[in-house]
């Protein structure tokens, strides 16, 4: 991929050759962006399917959702420079969904992308090797591998791309509708023979159901290149890495989603420092509980001079993950940025998992997800 090369290769020779970052595009010459300091070597990127993306994406679920996430439309200009900051740095992976936008916002998060994708002010080149991930919901009224393609349609118009990245099935209907679990997977299919995407994932998938999946898709002479689960160091369950296990046996990817557990990896939310809306009533629960793992993540933080979202993300690296923490500033983005290019010592990540161990309450998982 040439895009991710030259990116790479031009933010080390930028670090390199001076203490400040200055990014070339346009629209980052009026903003003073600290320096941001290289990111990844080109033999770190990730091969996905026939795609190579970097070591981490950008999710985007908060772009457009105001009810969990505040989302206003005043936000756009500042979530357009956190797309081009980061496309600048080599970060080539967006990870949406077709149900994210909540209300009259619903697909709001594809509609930015795409817009961001257009108005992206740097060379075309790198705008080109953009891996946009979206997720198609499994809503009970998509019945039929055609209904499944219309969507995909609907997606791309909203993204004003000619073809996805990554289709990914938001979530399996095994558990509540299994008849129709087929006709998503056919749907997939579909979409890959119609040359719609590029390749095809899945999400919210249980070991069982991910073997079934793929050796399903195998039939059909579909890759399947990708698994997304939440996963972080509140998230690091038996099947968290049983799925780790089966997607290194079966060439898949695993992308983590949630990395930073919604914010609360950020050591910034304390029992008297609450984030508004739904997340307030969570936190209020798991945080009690939480200190040992903070404070084992401060401690890391402090010794490497790194911070704690940082060495979070970095965790999820580590594990042979591909992290996509959600981003809302320029400020997150920068820092988030700060948790490629080095790595946690092997002691260090058995500190942060025994601390993990010790919080008595983890995340939620999602309702949706199978066995
Ligand atoms: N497949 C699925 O079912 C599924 C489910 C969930 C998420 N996802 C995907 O995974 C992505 C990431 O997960 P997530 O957004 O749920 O949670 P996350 O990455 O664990 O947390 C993201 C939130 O943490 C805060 N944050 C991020 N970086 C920060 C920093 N450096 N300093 C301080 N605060 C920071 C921001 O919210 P505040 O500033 O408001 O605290 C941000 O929105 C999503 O955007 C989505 O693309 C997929």
């Amino acid at each position: 991929m040439a895009f991710c090369t030259t990116t790479a290769t031009a933010c080390l020779s930028r670090c390199s050759a001076s203490e400040e970052t200055l990014l070339p595009s346009p629209a980052f010459r009026a903003l003073k962006i600290p320096r941001v300091r290289p990111l990844f070597w080109p033999w770190e990127k990730v091969k996905m399917g026939s795609m190579v993306v970097s070591p981490m994406g950008f999710g985007t679920w908060a772009w457009g959702n105001q009810l969990l996430w505040g989302y206003q439309k005043s936000m756009d200009g500042d979530l357009q420079a956190v797309f081009n900051l980061a496309v600048e740095n080599g970060i080539n992976l967006f990870d949406t969904a077709d149900s994210y936008g909540t209300g009259r916002l619903n697909g709001q998060s594809e509609k930015l992308l795409g817009k961001f994708i257009r108005d992206f002010p740097g060379r075309e080149g790198v705008r080109d090797g953009v891996v946009i991930a979206t997720k198609f919901a499994a809503y009970p009224w998509r019945l039929t591998p055609g209904q499944f393609v219309k969507a995909c349609e609907s997606s791309l118009e909203r993204l004003q791309i000619e073809k996805l990245g990554i289709a990914q099935l938001h979530w399996s209907t095994a558990n509540y509708a299994p008849l129709q679990e087929l006709a998503l997977w056919d749907g997939l299919v579909a979409m890959y023979e119609k040359g719609l995407v590029r390749a095809v994932g899945v999400s919210n998938y249980g070991p069982k159901q991910l073997v079934k999946i793929h050796n399903y898709l195998k039939t059909r002479g579909v890759p399947l290149c990708s698994a997304q689960v939440q996963f972080s160091l509140l998230s690091m369950g038996e099947k968290q890495m049983q799925i780790k296990d089966i997607c290194d046996s079966l060439g898949i990817r695993l992308i983590s989603y949630s990395p930073l557990g919604l914010g609360l990896l950020t050591g910034k939310y304390t029992a008297s420092n609450l984030p508004r809306g739904p997340r307030a009533l969570l936190f209020g629960q798991i945080l009690p509980g939480l200190e040992p793992l903070l404070s084992s993540l401060r401690e890391i933080a402090e010794r490497r001079g790194k911070s704690i979202p940082q060495v979070a993300i970095n965790w999820c690296i580590c594990k042979g993950t591909i992290p996509i923490p959600g981003v809302k500033t320029v400020k997150q983005a920068e820092e988030n940025l700060g948790a490629l290019g080095w790595r946690l010592s092997s002691d260090e990540i058995f500190q942060l998992e025994c601390a993990a161990q010790e919080s008595p309450k983890k995340m939620v998982q999602n309702i949706f997800q199978t066995n």
